[in-house]
């Protein structure tokens, strides 16, 4: 020990007090030692100044070992506490470690002592190290946490305005064209036909032109999903990815009461994206079946496909991400995600369940930049998937 320690004796007799003083300084211990022998002396001694270890007698007159035990653990938990005891048998010794002791001494072993105190010294700062470590670990995991709720509700906010912008902005600017194209076509003389086609296939293409931003608007952040519900926007969904892959896709939407919290359904609805998404592109399905209920006080939604179904070791596969990020987005509302095969069928069942109450966690999905410390006006809405589109 480079630097003196704070040792705490608590023992009545003098002499097996300058006996264990003795031991401690042969085997090259440097400390300071504060002696006491009553209850009240001991209760002050730990309350001062908690020391670095603790040597206590066993029996001592009108205060036991057992109690001073008892006390070392409630005020000074981390400190390790040695019995010195000339009187100690074995069992009563087992029962002391058992109830959080660090070890034992006899009066008549002495040379023992000093390796005992270095050996919980050592184990102490290990062990507090370890805590530290345990500690930090998680604030960074809460860290990561924060700034991915953060992240992607920053994404959402984007998604929703670019959304809204390319529908808007390019969209009346696309349908004035248009009209200006009419005006023009109207004032063309009959006999200039090549250029009345070309007006045409101008307003034909406009139109689908027209039709492309409106995919890209609603495929960036469904209109439907902010002003008709989370119902509304899985039909439509189903109705899309229907269209576009052939696979049948059969939506039940039991939803009663008001509209769902805006965090709810987003995270609801890109889940369902990415498991649509999923389908397409690994269960070789031909029917895919939504279901969407409220009951006692949660939200679930099940996508039921009839495909090859997922293995185990893909679901438990560290590098699936995409499963990842949906059990995640559950977590962070305090909600279950569950992916496994069809029980007694064919093909893959997901299932996602929110509580409607949502847990305090939940709420910080509409919180802050977790770097910084100005707080931010218009703070994200809502949480987004970063999951690909169907
Ligand atoms: N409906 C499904 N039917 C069959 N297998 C599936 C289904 N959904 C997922 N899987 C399997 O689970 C794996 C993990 O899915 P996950 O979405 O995590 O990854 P991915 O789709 O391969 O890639 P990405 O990270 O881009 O989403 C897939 O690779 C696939 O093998
Ligand atoms: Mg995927």
């Amino acid at each position: 020990m480079k630097h003196d320690i704070r040792i705490l004796m608590l023992e009545d007799d003098a002499t097996d007090a300058e006996l264990a003083e003795f031991a401690l300084r042969k085997g090259g211990l440097g400390f300071e030692m504060v002696r006491v022998q009553t209850k009240e002396e001991y209760l002050k001694a730990l309350a001062q100044n908690p020391p670095a270890v603790i040597l206590s007698d066993y029996s001592l007159p009108g205060f036991n070992g057992h109690e001073a035990l008892d006390l070392a653990r409630e005020r000074c938990p981390g400190v390790p506490f040695i019995f010195v005891s000339g009187t100690m048998g074995e069992e009563v010794a087992i029962e002391t470690l058992k109830s959080g002791a660090t070890d034992y001494v006899l009066k008549t072993r002495l040379s023992r002592l000093a390796p005992a105190v270095n050996r919980a010294l050592r184990e102490a700062h290990e062990r507090s190290a370890h805590q530290r470590a345990e500690e930090q670990l998680r604030e960074s995991h809460e860290q990561l946490r924060a700034l991915s709720i953060y992240l992607q509700s920053v994404r959402e906010e984007e998604r929703t305005r670019i959304a809204r912008e390319v529908h808007d902005e390019l969209g009346q600017a696309l349908t004035s064209c248009k009209l200006d194209l009419a005006w023009i076509a109207g004032k063309l003389p009959k006999e200039l036909k090549p250029l009345l086609q070309k007006a045409r296939d101008l307003t034909a293409h406009i139109d689908s032109t027209i039709q492309t931003v409106r995919r890209i608007s609603s495929e960036l952040r469904p209109g439907v999903l902010d002003h008709l519900g989370l119902a509304a926007a899985l039909e439509w969904q189903a109705n899309e990815f229907e269209s576009r892959t052939g696979i049948r896709c059969h939506t039940d939407s039991h939803l009663g009461g008001p509209q769902l919290d805006s965090n709810l359904s987003t995270t609801l609805f890109r889940i369902f994206q990415e498991t649509l998404t999923n389908i397409i592109r690994h269960a070789a399905a031909t029917k895919v079946v939504v279901t969407l209920r409220q009951a006692d006080g949660r939200v679930t939604l099940e996508v039921e496909d009839n495909g090859r179904g997922i293995s185990k070791a893909e679901i438990s596969n560290p590098k699936s991400m995409g499963l990842l990020g949906m059990r995640e987005r559950a977590a962070l509302l305090g909600g279950a995600f569950r992916i496994g095969r069809v029980p007694k069928g064919k093909g893959t069942r997901v299932s996602v369940s929110l509580p409607l109450r949502r847990p305090d966690r939940a709420h910080r999905l509409n919180h802050e930049n977790p770097f910084s410390r100005r707080s931010r006006r218009g703070a994200p809405r809502v949480e987004a998937n970063p999951g690909r589109r169907v």
